[in-house]
């Protein structure tokens, strides 16, 4: 067996793998935040950022290794819940004591998101490249597709906000345990800076739980 084949199906190589994956992913929606932003200031900015993300070669490439990073993320996540319930068949009340309730519930958390993906997915970037969007005018007096008028649109109905609002505050609990847990797995455990990381990882999900909020409800209540 190779050495990266031998650390992926060890333990160990797995919460490597589980924590820089989760940490790409983490970028990853840090850009996907501010990218966002423009959909508060200028719709046709938003519009001329959409095509940007869509047409761009770079970013096509990003895209393959934003889906190979969630799909090992996950299938990890698995092996990872699976070899814990096997080594360990008996929960003790002790254990339920010193853990919180989002550290206990991340297969639980994570299953959400993931079903919020598809959903987030389906109805804008599928929309996107392959629905029937209205065209209208960018800064120079071209044609573009009009993705802000389709956000717009999806966040005017309140079943679909709500269901964005559970997410993000779901997601913020999953970043707020998962951030630190990332470092410990890579073996940064220290008196002095495991505090300052926690702290990190809570004002990061914070920051992302309550910005992607804001769309929603934002778009919700102008629609009123
Ligand atoms: C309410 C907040 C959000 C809004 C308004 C929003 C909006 C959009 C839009 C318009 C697209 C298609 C165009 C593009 O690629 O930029 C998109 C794609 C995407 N979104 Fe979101 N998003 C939000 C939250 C999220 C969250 C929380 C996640 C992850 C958990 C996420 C994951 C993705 C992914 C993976 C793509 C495809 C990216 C790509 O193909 O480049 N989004 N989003």
């Amino acid at each position: 067996m190779s050495n990266s084949a031998g650390l992926f199906s060890s333990s160990l190589g797995r919460k490597y793998l589980m924590a820089i994956t989760g940490l790409f992913l983490c970028s990853f929606l840090l850009i996907h935040l501010i990218g966002n932003v423009s959909l508060f200031t200028d719709p046709v900015q938003f519009n001329e950022y959409t095509r940007f993300m869509s047409s761009n070669p770079l970013i096509r490439i990003m895209e393959i290794v934003l889906v190979v990073g969630f799909l090992a993320h996950i299938i990890d996540a698995i092996m990872l819940t699976k070899a814990n319930k096997a080594a360990q068949p008996v929960k003790y009340a002790m254990d339920k004591k010193k853990s919180t309730w989002y550290s206990r519930n991340m297969g639980l958390t994570g299953t959400i998101i993931l079903a919020f993906l598809i959903l987030h997915l389906q109805s804008f970037w599928y929309g996107y490249k392959f629905g029937d969007v209205a065209m209208t005018l960018d800064s120079s007096g071209a044609a573009i597709k009009d993705m802000y008028t389709m956000v717009l649109a999806a966040f005017s109905q309140s079943w679909y906000s709500a269901i964005y609002v559970v997410a993000m505050v779901l997601l913020g609990t999953h970043l707020n345990h998962g951030f630190q847990s990332a470092f410990q797995s890579m073996g940064l455990r220290h008196k002095k800076y495991t505090p300052a990381i926690k702290k990190v990882g809570t004002a990061f999900a914070v920051i992302m739980t309550l910005g992607f909020i804001s769309f929603p409800i934002y778009f919700y209540i102008t629609q009123l």
